[in-house]
């Protein structure tokens, strides 16, 4: 604690929270960008952040793909069992590759903690016809009922063209995405510095709207090459999110 004083990373905490209007910021030491180890320490501060949040025995959480939510995957341990968790992927396929897939976190997370998780069954880019009649399918609408109750979700925030290039994003997709002059994605949503939604990935599971319903919401972003895609994603973010950032990130952050 007074470690952290003497850095001054509570002062740049209080002063992000105040400067996004969110519930809470919390920012690790150092740039994960430069050092890989502190992807790591996003992963622990939000262990604890989760542990304190999580009551009761039963306890739905979604969560999106991506590296940062595979370094939280890393960070849970067994004592979570206890709270009866579910992990759920947020949203169907998005185009990752399986190691950054939502399945493949959520059954990480689950392995951790000795908890269960369910797999969404959704392949990536459907057409919008594949789209209506796949959530008829009953295995694919309960999975969707279950995000939907989620009492936590997890996510990360991305840089709108380093996920646009990392996914399979069609061609006219990413014309799109560069048009709309995009900086940030999150659940497969990319938005404008302005916060403004300007494409979707049509898929499955939690949309952008449904978070308003979830008590705790938490997203996990660091390193200073994603300052502009937190800022954008944060004008448009419920007010209830907490951030877990690192200082590279936080400290461009407060920049701009
Ligand atoms: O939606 C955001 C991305 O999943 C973030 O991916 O954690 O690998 O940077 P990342």
């Amino acid at each position: 604690r007074v470690m952290r004083d003497i850095m001054g990373i509570n002062t740049l905490e209080h002063q992000l929270e105040k400067r996004m209007g969110i519930r809470k910021v919390i920012v690790v030491p150092g740039d994960s960008d430069r050092l890989p180890w502190v992807k790591s320490e996003l992963g622990r501060a939000t262990a604890g952040s989760m542990k304190e949040l999580l009551h009761g025995d039963k306890n739905i959480i979604a969560v999106t793909g991506g590296s940062t939510m595979a370094a939280v995957a890393e960070s849970l341990t067994p004592d979570f069992g206890e709270k009866g968790l579910v992990f759920v992927p947020a949203r169907g396929g998005i185009g990752e590759d399986v190691k950054n897939q939502a399945n493949t976190v959520c059954a990480i997370m689950a392995d951790k903690t000795k908890s269960r998780n369910r797999v969404f069954y959704v392949p990536d880019q459907v057409s919008s016809e594949v789209y209506r009649s796949f959530i008829k399918e009953p295995l694919i609408y309960e999975v969707w009922n279950l995000v939907k109750s989620a009492s936590m979700v997890l996510h990360g925030i991305g840089d709108a063209i380093t996920m646009a290039e990392r996914r399979n994003t069609s061609e006219e997709d990413l014309q799109k995405i560069l048009e709309g002059k995009a900086v940030g994605e999150a659940f497969g949503y990319y938005f404008n510095e302005e916060g403004e939604i300007v494409h979707k990935v049509l898929t499955i599971g939690l949309q952008l709207e449904d978070l308003a319903n979830i008590g705790n919401i938490i997203a996990v972003a660091g390193g200073q090459s994603k300052a502009k895609a937190i800022r954008a994603y944060m004008k448009q973010a419920p007010s209830s999110t907490i951030l877990v950032t690192d200082e590279g990130a936080a400290k461009t952050l407060l920049q701009g």
